[in-house]
């Protein structure tokens, strides 16, 4: 999709659909009154008899308004007086962007200086609408024979109207605001795919396909480096399956060469039945999203790329199916993760803690300036925080304002939990130095405990996005979240 800023006038301006807000009780915005002017009050006479009432999150489209250039106005409204919240501001992009894509338009200018949210700059508006266009424009149909409104002209092309000359700044904005989106999907794209076409090796290839499209170095292990160094913890869970694990690298060097990079490393498990300890069949279609820490490794790797951020980043991402099987590791089984602490798996069903303790002891050769771990790694996690909140877990404070500021900046939230050392008794074992699971309470606080005790050699959080990375139910699908956290956690860092 393709953003720009131009000086324009609402009533003149050449593109299919105008974009002008409209109030509570329906009260025109300027734009808007331009338009109904020179269109002898047909807005005016539409809105009287519509329920149309300028609540955010309602649209009015109106078809051949005279005396206007654009063959359609789409009203958007704006509540009382155009001033919003953040959660407002994003209905009401969210309802307009979605209104154009579903009307088939290819190309929209927006009007909407009139519209502002507190606390937050023209560039901030700016690099929000172009992500929700992006990410409202999404669509997955590659599994299907006949694609969905196929022949539909897709949104192409979106344009902000300014009274005044466009600022560059504003179109800097709307290019990171569209990388952002594209990681988002990409991100969505890895994981509604399903679990037997996106494999650790498809995963794989992917990587090194987005390296040579986006000057990425990729480098990717298999299963004889993986022995060679020892992650018995990675390769206890690959076990079980007939498809070969991965830990794949991706480094974007955008920084200095002696910069230390922030390390991101993401859950790849493509499918987790729960191995021997196995899952429930109800609903077990959905455990194909297990891989969505990758995918959001995968997303923000992209968008960093594609906005040639001036920082060092590395992204992580061991990669496995977590399978019942004759091989299979069983409950009660001991092993060796690389770090040397050995760990009695008491449930086979706890995978994600054992993939990432191994990945994480890996980190340490990148000499970290920070890691965060992102994975779906409880249902705990899921009855403590639900679909809004992402569970935020470090000891480091100063990390955690940095992560928590950067969600709040997007919108892409999330909630900081304890990881106190209180609860490192839960996962006490009688035959090894940890045991794998921490028993009920606080699950999601132990399944960070154990991590934490991989994690010494650096500053380090640990992002739970089990409730956040899909929607159930009749929209089904991955979120892409939280690309936007982590890719504005990362331009703080850049300084931008
Ligand atoms: N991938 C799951 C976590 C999960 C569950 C994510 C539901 C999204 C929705 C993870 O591997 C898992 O199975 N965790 C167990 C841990 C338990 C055995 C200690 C869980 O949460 O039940
Ligand atoms: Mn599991
Ligand atoms: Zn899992």
């Amino acid at each position: 999709m393709d953003f720009s800023t131009k000086k324009a006038q609402p009533e003149t301006v050449r593109t299919a659909c105008v974009v002008v807000p409209a109030f509570r009780g329906g009260k025109l915005s300027e734009a808007a009154k331009r338009i109904d002017r020179h269109g002898r009050g047909q807005l005016t006479r539409a809105l009287k008899n519509s329920e149309f009432d300028g609540a955010p999150g309602t649209n009015l489209m109106l078809l051949d308004v005279a005396g206007v250039g654009a063959a359609r106005v789409l009203l958007i409204g704006a509540g009382k007086d155009g001033q919003l919240n953040v959660a407002d501001f994003r209905k009401v992009m969210h309802s307009a962007l979605r209104r154009l894509c579903t009307a088939g338009i290819g190309d929209a200018t927006l009007f909407i200086s009139e519209i502002g949210v507190s606390a937050r700059d023209e560039q901030w508006l700016a690099t929000q609408i172009a992500t929700l266009a992006v990410e409202a424009a999404y669509r997955f149909d590659v599994m299907k024979s006949e694609a969905d409104g196929s022949g539909s002209k897709q949104l192409g092309r979106l344009v902000l109207g300014t009274g005044s000359a466009p600022s560059r700044r504003q179109q800097a904005a709307l290019a990171r605001g569209r990388a952002v989106g594209q990681g988002v999907n990409l991100a969505r794209d890895l994981g509604n795919l399903p679990p037997n076409i996106c494999t650790p090796d498809y995963l794989a290839r992917r990587a090194r396909e987005m390296g040579r499209l986006n000057r990425l170095r990729v480098n990717v292990l298999d299963v004889a480096d993986m022995e060679k160094l020892k992650m018995g913890a990675l390769l206890a869970v690959a076990r079980g399956s007939r498809q070969p694990a991965r830990l794949i690298a991706i480094e974007h060097r955008g920084g200095p060469a002696k910069q230390k990079p922030v390390v991101l490393v993401g859950k790849g498990v493509t499918f987790d039945t729960g191995g021997i300890s196995l899952k429930p069949s109800a609903e077990m279609d959905e455990m194909k999203y297990d891989m969505s820490g990758a995918g959001s490794v995968f997303g923000t790797m992209y968008a960093v790329s594609a906005m040639k951020m001036p920082l060092n980043v590395v992204g992580l991402i061991p990669a496995t199916e977590n399978m019942p099987d004759g091989q299979a590791t069983r409950p009660g089984d001991i092993v060796t993760s690389m770090s040397g602490k050995t760990i009695e798996i008491l449930n086979t069903d706890a995978e994600g803690r054992l993939i990432l303790c191994d990945a994480l002891t890996y980190a340490e050769r990148y000499d970290p300036a920070a890691v965060i771990d992102i994975a779906t790694l409880t249902g705990a996690c899921v009855i403590a925080l639900g679909k809004v909140a992402t569970g935020l877990f470090t000891p480091d404070d100063k990390l955690a304002s940095e992560i928590l500021d950067a969600g709040e900046n997007t919108w892409d939230r999330a909630w900081r939990m304890p990881v106190w050392d209180d609860y490192q008794d839960q996962l006490k074992s009688n035959f090894a130095d940890v045991a794998n699971i921490g028993g009920r309470p606080a699950g999601s606080v132990t399944a960070a405990c154990f991590l934490a005790r991989f994690a010494k050699k650096f500053r380090w959080a640990h992002l739970d996005i089990a409730g956040t990375a899909w929607k159930s139910g009749k929209e089904k699908g991955s979120t892409g979240r939280p690309v936007a956290l982590l890719t504005q956690f990362l331009m703080n860092r850049a300084g931008w």
